[in-house]
């Protein structure tokens, strides 16, 4: 039997998972593969911390360099997240010529080509297939599974966190408050969870994605984002009276010689397959130009599924191991040069919701500006009458608009004297 030593960088939701996969399912390896899979280290800042899984002390150190110099320590899982010294302790493994398993997309995200680099000059294995859609197998599928197609577009929803509150709110009345209460509970969130709520822990893994479609590297700092910080709840009651849910959409594709790449809350109609995915569910379109569409669910966020898809890492680490053969590499470099599409050039349908005096002629002023930018109406609601002072909601949705032109709408209808508040914009995507 060959036995595989391995050290855990980090001991939080993600390590423990993966310490008490390997205790409960460590047999299987074990059974159909004969290798053994040992936790010698495990990094954590504090050991006298309490933790609910039960581990032997002595594995416990607060010494990256005890880990780095132990040559039996093959594989290092890096599950501590953020940016440093997560990226030290990965270049620096790959450097002493250990295998490296990652769930940090935020890392990746920003430094993948030289972190990749680093891979391929040591020939290396760098396993990520958890840093996107947790449990779901998405990296090796567009890796290995799609490898022959070129890959068209992809739309997902790829943030547990954010599903999870966006569910629980319309679902349960909850508060946007006590919806990301629970997630982080349940260990859904990033350790700061505005890197969920404002859109960039979809937005570092669109850009994994992307970057892996395309054979183009593309750097975080190209991808459109909004969070859903200004989604009320109110909102999505009205975008469910016409028929809609409001989901965090994350999606990249190609338009001619430009890559269109963008994370924000759309409308989705409530028969699209995509308003099915609730809770910390995710899901991921593929379109290739061989295979079609498929597309790909499961849970994407939480202990068990993420650590599912970092032990599947973990073995093809070992099997590379064994093997002593140099894996590809299909992560881009830095070099290719290539345009982004601006979000005022894409086109998209809308719902606007005025804050407006209850008042005639209020509809038609809003209505005349939105027909001097050539944006034309589908349907609009007035909800309720104004009681006293204050305004009263108009919801309204739109035909298909440029985004620029809508842009420069809002900022002229938000100047009229009967708006009371600045007029809330989503996409729709049908
Ligand atoms: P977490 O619960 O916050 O755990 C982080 C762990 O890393 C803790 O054990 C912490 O030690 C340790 N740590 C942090 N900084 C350290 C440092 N400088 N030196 C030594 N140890 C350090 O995080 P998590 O939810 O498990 O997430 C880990 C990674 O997986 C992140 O990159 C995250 O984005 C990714 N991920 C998470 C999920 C999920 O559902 N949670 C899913 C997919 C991917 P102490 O315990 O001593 O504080
Ligand atoms: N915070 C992330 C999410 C964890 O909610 O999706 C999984 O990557």
């Amino acid at each position: 039997m060959k036995v595989i030593k391995v050290a855990l960088l980090g001991f939080g939701t993600v390590g423990q998972g993966v310490y008490e996969l390997l205790m409960k399912n460590g047999y299987i390896f074990e059974k159909k593969l004969g290798i053994q899979i040992d936790i010698k280290k495990i990094l954590v800042r504090d050991v006298k911390k309490k933790r609910e899984v039960k581990v032997p002390p002595e594995l416990f150190t607060t010494n990256f360099e005890e880990i780095l110099r132990d040559e039996e320590i093959a594989i290092v899982c890096e599950l501590m997240g953020g940016l440093e010294p997560a990226k030290s302790y990965i270049l620096k493994s790959l450097f002493q010529g250990k295998q490296v398993v990652t769930a940090n997309k935020a890392v990746l995200a920003e430094s993948g080509a030289e972190i990749f680099e680093m891979a391929r000059s040591k020939g290396a294995f760098l396993g990520f297939e958890a840093s996107v859609g947790g449990g779901i197998p998405v990296i090796k599928t567009l890796n290995e599974a799609l490898i022959g197609n070129q890959i068209e577009r992809i739309t997902g929803i790829i943030n547990g966190t954010t599903n999870y509150i966006l569910t629980r709110m319309l679902e349960q009345n909850i508060s946007f408050e006590k919806a990301l209460d629970e997630a982080k509970a349940k260990g859904y969130a990033e350790a700061d969870p505005s890197l969920d709520l404002k859109g960039l822990d979809s937005a570092h893994k669109i850009s994994i994605l992307g970057s892996l479609a395309f054979g183009i590297y593309i750097p975080f700092d190209k991808v459109y984002i909004e969070g859903i910080e200004n989604i009320d709840l109110m909102d999505l009651k009205f975008a469910q009276s016409f028929g809609y849910v409001i989901k965090l959409i994350a999606e990249v594709k190609r338009d001619r010689d430009k890559i269109e790449i963008r994370v924000h809350p759309a409308l989705i109609p409530e028969d699209h397959i995509l308003t099915s995915v609730r809770l910390n569910y995710n899901a991921i379109f593929i379109r290739g130009d061989f295979v079609g569409d498929i597309l790909l669910y499961g849970l994407g966020a939480g202990k068990e599924p993420t650590a599912s898809a970092v032990v599947s890492d973990i073995i093809s680490a070992t099997e590379y191991l064994l093997s002593k053969k140099s894996p590809l590499i299909p992560y881009p470099s830095k070099k290719e040069d290539f345009k982004i599409k601006p979000i005022k050039e894409c086109i998209f349908k809308y719902y606007f919701r005025f804050s407006a005096l209850d008042r005639p002629g209020v509809l038609s002023k809003i209505s005349g500006i939105l027909g001097k930018y050539g944006i034309s109406i589908a349907s609009v609601v007035q909800i309720g009458r104004q009681k006293k002072r204050g305004a009263v909601p108009i919801v309204m949705l739109t035909h298909e608009a440029k985004e620029e032109r809508v842009e420069r709408a809002l900022a002229e209808i938000d100047t009229l004297e009967v708006l009371k508040a600045k007029t809330k914009r989503l996409r729709i995507i049908e």
